[in-house]
Order: C-alpha cells, then sequence, then structure tokens
C-alpha cells in the first residue's frame, strides 16, 4: 500500500514546533513506507468558484491519498474534506478542541467528569461587559476560582482568580472574549496528566507538575514524567477523545480529590515530542499506523 500522504502546519506561527511535529509525523509515515509531502496552510489557497471547489498552488500537486492535519486552519480542512480528502484530525474535531467552551459541551453531553463550568455570555465587542451576574458564578463556582478563555494554549490564557474584584476586572478585562468561568480543582494544584489517546487507545500517559504556578504546562521548568494510568484514566480519556470525535487526541486530566479524575482538555494537536523525551514512546508511529492500516 503506496499511499501518499500531505502533512500541513501553520506557516505564519513563529518557531519551528509545529515543523517539528510535521516532521515527526513524516518521519513515522516514511518508516511506514509512505511518500509525504510538507505543506504550510499559506501555500495553499482554498478556491470555491461557480461549480467548482479546488485548492490553488504554486506548482499544482496531485491530491494526497490522506492529510495529517497539525494546522488549526479549520477553513483549509473542510476544504480538504469538500475534495473528499481524509484528514486526521477530522475539520470538526479540531474545530471542537480548539474551542474549550465546544470541548465542554461535547464532554458534558456525554456525562463525562469535569469541573462545574459556567459559559460567559456573547458580548459583542463595542458592548460593555456586564458583571452583575459574577456573584451567581461565586455561589456556584466558590473562590479562588478558573477563568479560561475559549481559544488558549501552554497555559497563557488561564487564570486563577482569588477574589470578587479580581473576578470582575477579569471579565471587564476580557471583553468580547469567548470564555469560561471554571470550578478550580485544588486538589490538582500544578499538575495533571496527559494521556495520548490513539483509536481508542492510550498508547502513552505522563504526569507534569509546575514548580511554582497552578497551570502544570507553564513551560518554564516544569517536570515531566512516565505515568501509569489505571483502567479509570484509561477509559476515560478514550471516552473524551471519543466525545469529540477525534482520531488521536492528548488529553489531560485533572487529579480531583478522592482520586477521581476530572477531565481538563481534549488536544487535537497535541505535540508529541515531550512524551518521546518523557517515555520513549513516539506516538507518530501509533498515529501512522492508524491513518495507513485502520
Ligand atoms: N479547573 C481547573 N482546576 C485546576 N487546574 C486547572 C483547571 N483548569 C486548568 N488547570 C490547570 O491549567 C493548565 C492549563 O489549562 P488548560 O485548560 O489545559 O489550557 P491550555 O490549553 O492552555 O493547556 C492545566 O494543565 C491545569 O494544570
Ligand atoms: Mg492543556
Amino acid at each position: 500500500m503506496n499511499l501518499q500522504g500531505w502533512i500541513i502546519y501553520n506557516g505564519n506561527l513563529p518557531g519551528d514546533k509545529f515543523l517539528d511535529f510535521a516532521k515527526w509525523i513524516q518521519d513515522a509515515a516514511t518508516r511506514k513506507g509512505s511518500e509525504t509531502t510538507i505543506y504550510k496552510n499559506n501555500e495553499l489557497f482554498a478556491y470555491l468558484g461557480r461549480g467548482e471547489i479546488d485548492l490553488l498552488q504554486q506548482e499544482k500537486q496531485i491530491l494526497p491519498d490522506y492529510v495529517v492535519f497539525a494546522d488549526k486552519d479549520i477553513y483549509l480542512a473542510k476544504q480538504l474534506e469538500s475534495l473528499g480528502i481524509p484528514i486526521y484530525n477530522s475539520a470538526e474535531a479540531i474545530q471542537r478542541s480548539d474551542d474549550k467552551i465546544d470541548t465542554y459541551q461535547h464532554l458534558a453531553r456525554h456525562k463525562l467528569p469535569i469541573p462545574k463550568t459556567i459559559i460567559a455570555p456573547k458580548i459583542f465587542s463595542n458592548a460593555i461587559a456586564n458583571t452583575t451576574n459574577i456573584e451567581l458564578a461565586i455561589h456556584r463556582l466558590g473562590l479562588p476560582m478558573i477563568v479560561k478563555e475559549a481559544f488558549g494554549s501552554f497555559g497563557q490564557q488561564v487564570y486563577l482568580v482569588h477574589t470578587k474584584e479580581e473576578l470582575q476586572a477579569k471579565v471587564e478585562n476580557l471583553q468580547a472574549t469567548p470564555f469560561l468561568f471554571q470550578e478550580f480543582i485544588s486538589s490538582s494544584f500544578g499538575k495533571d496528566m496527559r494521556l495520548h489517546v490513539v483509536g481508542n487507545r492510550v498508547v502513552a500517559a505522563m504526569k507534569r507538575w509546575a514548580i511554582d504556578d497552578f497551570r502544570s504546562n507553564v513551560s518554564s521548568g516544569g517536570i515531566m514524567e512516565a505515568y501509569q494510568p489505571t483502567d479509570s484514566e484509561k477509559e476515560l480519556a478514550i471516552a473524551a477523545t471519543n466525545a469529540i470525535g477525534a482520531d488521536f487526541a492528548g488529553v489531560d486530566l485533572l487529579f480531583g480529590p478522592d482520586q477521581s479524575p476530572f477531565i481538563c482538555e481534549v488536544n487535537s494537536n497535541a505535540h508529541i515530542r515531550n512524551m518521546y523525551d518523557c517515555t520513549g514512546i513516539n506516538v507518530a508511529d501509533y498515529i501512522m499506523d492508524y491513518i495507513l492500516w485502520e
């Protein structure tokens, strides 16, 4: 089976973290005998004509048998799907994963354990934030409380607020940015576990600690260690991956007060190098086996 693949990553982001992911996938694909080409999303123009859907490129290439989509350019992912190309993960799964509000709504719909969450009402960008309801959030979720933007990564858009005044200021400051209020799981302060699911199986897992922060993944000076998850942690990670419709995902679980886990996040585009450094397991091999054989 000589399937030809494309690997697409974002061409406008600084640093080479995303190219690095693409190369890991490419190396795994090569090991499995599948030839791949790496593209930046901005090298492909999604064209919509009259009765015509196409991809514009400098030099027109034959469309691939599959695409590993290491980007969050949902419109491009959907364009590829319109052209009948299987995308991993699907555009819909990437979209759900990218939007934390959407993720929690899907997890809740599947009755999976998450920290109690309140979705902030939508505010248009020229309107003024209304903070009269924050008492309600404090009453239901308590203080300190997590405030989390719908779109964010590396813990950068996640805040821990301790007082009503701080919460009020945060809400006013976020203004039209979509966000949620969330119960702070204090038993998980500064630590969590990352389980990597590929096609209904947990293939690797690690535990993460931060030195001096409530967020386990604030990059500076955190500690990672290979972790052997319990059966119920594994089941939960698989259920979370299925709930957002992903083929593979890095699922973050929080340590609940009585050892019971809560789902924190489902990353459709999780980085795999840290997992390799920590556990010696190359998730890219599992991903490529899944794409090529399942
Ligand atoms: N409700 C919560 N209670 C306790 N810690 C949390 C909670 N939500 C997030 N965290 C901490 O913050 C980190 C980042 O939050 P997360 O939702 O995963 O956002 P990001 O996409 O930025 O990683 C988590 O890994 C966890 O350590
Ligand atoms: Mg996270």
